[in-house]
């Protein structure tokens, strides 16, 4: 069982098409759920300083390159740089941070994770609130952003630059002013937000998309929860249609909605630490779905954001929140 379909960036880098995400994968879970995911043939990683766990991950990271099992060459890990570090003159030293922490000298793909920057409290390791919600960094200048985006690709530090959470205006601006284009957008993208514009967009300028969310994300009803956000999420494994295709090709619903994304030429990095699901969503290069079960498939489309980052109250006033309709 292996990943056998890959992306191929603007600068000639192959991306594994289906990778491992590892948000609220937390640390006593996560270098066991790794080690089973590299067994099990995962080979692109997605990982973010603000998910907490990136020493974990560098750790197993070298047992298994130290070892000999695996070469650095094979593996595809992409970083982020996180809402309190944007700004241009930190970027170097956050990306040189998660390289520590992952104990690699480069990481295939560096991502602007939001574009709207949060002042973070470094030594409660918080982000920063006041009564109105999060407290929000508004020098946040994207161009100037970038600029260091492509010094530290320049540098060596990272094989590939790219884009998180950005909305077409946003990509387009940094298109129109950039040296080096965005190589990858990771986006949410499911059955029921499937951003077909800007997906569309990304694809006409040569960007590559990543689907973060690509199962529904149903932990993030946790982060909801924690930040006072009452909101029901729907549940993507538990659509008849998805349902339906999945018996009939006697693969799960999960299966299903990766295969999906992954046939549409959207890269995938579900996230998981149960060995048995994170065996399932790779296990998905077997079948391929017909052009009727697409069509059922894509008409599901609703608007429906989960990860719409209302746990960081007040945050949609920043003048740079992505979501506007
Ligand atoms: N750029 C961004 O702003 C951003 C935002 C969100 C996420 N991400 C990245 O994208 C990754 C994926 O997104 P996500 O973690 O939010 O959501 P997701 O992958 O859609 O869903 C993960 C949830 O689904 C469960 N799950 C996994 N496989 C399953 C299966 N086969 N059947 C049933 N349940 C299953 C997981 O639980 P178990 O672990 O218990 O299996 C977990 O609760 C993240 O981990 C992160 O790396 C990026």
């Amino acid at each position: 069982m292996a990943c056998d379909k890959f992306l191929t960036l603007n600068n000639g880098i192959k991306m594994p098409a289906l990778g491992i995400g590892t948000w609220q994968a937390p640390e006593n879970e996560v270098e066991e759920a790794l080690n089973l995911a590299l067994e099990a043939g995962y080979r692109h990683i997605d990982c973010a300083p603000v998910y907490l766990n990136e020493k974990v991950i560098g750790r197993v990271l070298k047992s298994w390159i130290d070892s000999g099992k695996l070469t650095r060459e094979e593996l595809f890990i992409t970083t982020k740089l996180p809402p309190p570090a944007l700004k241009a003159e930190v970027v170097e030293h956050v990306l040189k941070n998660s390289l520590a922490d992952l104990q690699l000298s480069y990481v295939d793909l560096y991502l602007v994770h939001v574009p709207f920057g949060i002042m973070f409290d470094a030594a409660k390791s918080e982000f920063v609130r006041d009564e109105n919600g999060v407290v929000m960094d508004l020098t946040t200048d994207h161009l100037a952003i970038w600029k260091s985006m492509e010094a530290v690709l320049e540098k060596g530090l990272t094989k590939s630059i790219g884009l998180s959470n950005f909305n077409k205006n946003q990509i387009q601006r940094i298109l129109d002013n950039c040296k080096v284009p965005p190589a990858n957008l990771q986006i949410e993208h499911h059955v029921y937000l499937q951003q077909k514009d800007l997906i569309e967009f990304c694809k006409s300028n040569g960007i590559t998309v990543t689907a973060y969310a690509p199962l529904g994300s149903k932990g993030i009803a946790n982060i909801n929860k924690a930040a006072g956000v009452d909101r029901e999420l729907p549940d993507l494994m538990d659509i008849e249609e998805v349902k339906d295709i999945a018996s009939a090709h006697d693969k799960t619903p999960a299966q299903v909605l990766l295969r999906w994304i992954i046939e549409r030429g959207i890269s995938a990095i579900p996230k998981s630490t149960n060995p048995g699901r994170l065996r399932q969503n790779l296990d998905i290069f077997d079948f391929s779905l017909s052009e009727e079960e697409l069509d059922k498939l894509n008409a599901l489309d609703s608007n429906i954001r989960v990860c719409d980052f209302s746990f960081f109250k007040g945050i949609e006033r920043h003048p740079e929140f992505p979501f506007t309709s």
